[in-house]
């Protein structure tokens, strides 16, 4: 009996390492993102397929996501120091550079910390600092002191049904002003402001269990709540998985942004909520209160990264796990493509706005950025793996 158990766990097929699922995943986003880049102009970026091996969407570099490619190649760079990916990390990064002449809104922290941060953060050259300063003088002008946040969208029809349209998506972007303000010529303004969103939307845009509302209507004459609504998720009062992805990221970033332990535990009470609701395999519904419906990829990326950025400071072992858990999930082969297939990318099953009826079980170029950023991260916080 016991020479049959014996004979049971050492022939029992081994785990693979993190350090070769990180082999094999960055060795396959490389081949991906080569397909990817084949595929573009010099003005169009990598958004989605029409549908799960459908036609490659690209979109203009105004669209919210035209950082995320570039930042994908930069990190396959970080990870592999592969020349080509550098090369092409740069080629898409500057694609980005006349973004500041046209219209932006509260996302040119997505687009310029994922595409002109990354790069300043891994070759530290000075050519990259101009275009974050500036980012951030336009990020900054978006605030307004009796609101206390910076704004969303700007009035638009489709958007006049909001006075002042707040989403939690924005505190995303706060590291662009904390990173900015750093730089030489930067303001200390910034963090000021970055601080005030942060402790504005605390008060104002969670739930009692932690959980966050999606859009925020706030009176820019008295700073007041008007409106606590969703865009994205199924309903004001449900729990839309990116929403809550953003929101520990969020505070995690901006805990080790600013070393003020008042986001690590905001971070800690919204992660503490995911691990409760979490379905078994850590990748959310699209939505926590549709379970059963589509899976969303990308907010399982982005959470990964949010509880590899809390473990780092407060070494709670089931936000690793559970890190480690999305990572594992998302490196399968039921959400990681076979290479040549997905139209280049690297993730599926990713859903962009489903009330919208857009962008479902579809791969999104964020889904592959946040999945590479966090087994960069897993490696930072591992030391060198095995
Ligand atoms: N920031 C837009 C989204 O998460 O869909």
């Amino acid at each position: 009996m016991a020479l049959c158990l014996f004979a049971a766990i050492s022939c029992a097929p081994k785990e693979e390492t993190m350090k070769q699922l990180s082999d094999r995943v960055f060795a396959l986003a490389k081949t991906q993102a080569v397909l990817l880049d084949s595929q573009l102009t010099d003005t169009t970026v990598a958004r989605t397929l029409t549908s799960p091996d459908g036609e490659l969407v690209t979109s203009p570099i105004t669209w919210w996501c035209s950082g995320f490619f570039p930042g994908t190649l930069w990190q396959i760079y970080e990870y592999s120091g592969d020349k080509e990916a550098e090369a092409l990390a740069r080629k898409n990064t500057l694609k980005l550079s006349t973004l500041l002449e046209k219209h932006t809104d509260h996302d040119i922290g997505f687009q310029l910390m994922c595409s002109y941060g990354n790069a300043y953060r891994l070759t530290k050259e000075e050519q990259w600092i101009p275009t974050l300063l500036a980012g951030a003088e336009r990020l900054a002008g978006r605030f307004n002191p009796v609101t206390g946040v910076t704004r969303s969208w700007d009035p638009s029809p489709w958007s006049a049904r909001w006075a002042y349209p707040v989403i939690i998506d924005n505190m995303m972007n706060l590291e662009l002003l904390t990173t900015a303000a750093r730089f030489p010529g930067g303001n200390p303004q910034w963090v000021k402001i970055a601080e005030t969103h942060a402790q504005t939307t605390m008060k104002n845009h969670f739930r009692e269990d932690y959980s966050t509302w999606h859009v925020l209507d706030y009176d820019p004459e008295t700073g007041e709540v008007r409106k606590k609504q969703t865009g994205q998720g199924l309903a004001d009062d449900s729990m839309w998985a990116r929403g809550e992805a953003w929101a520990l990221y969020g505070y995690a970033m901006m805990a080790l942004q600013t070393k003020n332990p008042i986001y690590r535990v905001q971070a800690e009470h919204i992660a503490d909520l995911l691990v409760e609701r979490l379905p078994e395999d850590s990748v959310p519904y699209w939505d926590f209160d549709a379970p059963g419906e589509y899976r969303d990829a990308s907010a399982a990326a982005i959470m990964a990264g949010g509880f590899l950025k809390l473990y780092s400071m407060d070494n709670r072992k089931v936000y690793l796990e559970t890190a480690v858990k999305q990572l594992r999930a998302l490196a399968s082969p039921e959400y990681l493509a076979e290479a040549g297939t997905n139209g280049g990318f690297l993730i599926k099953h990713c859903v962009g706005n489903k009330p919208g009826n857009s962008e479902i079980d579809v791969p999104l170029s964020y889904a592959d950025y946040y999945f590479l950023e966090a087994l960069n991260l897993y490696r930072g916080i591992a030391g060198p793996m095995k």
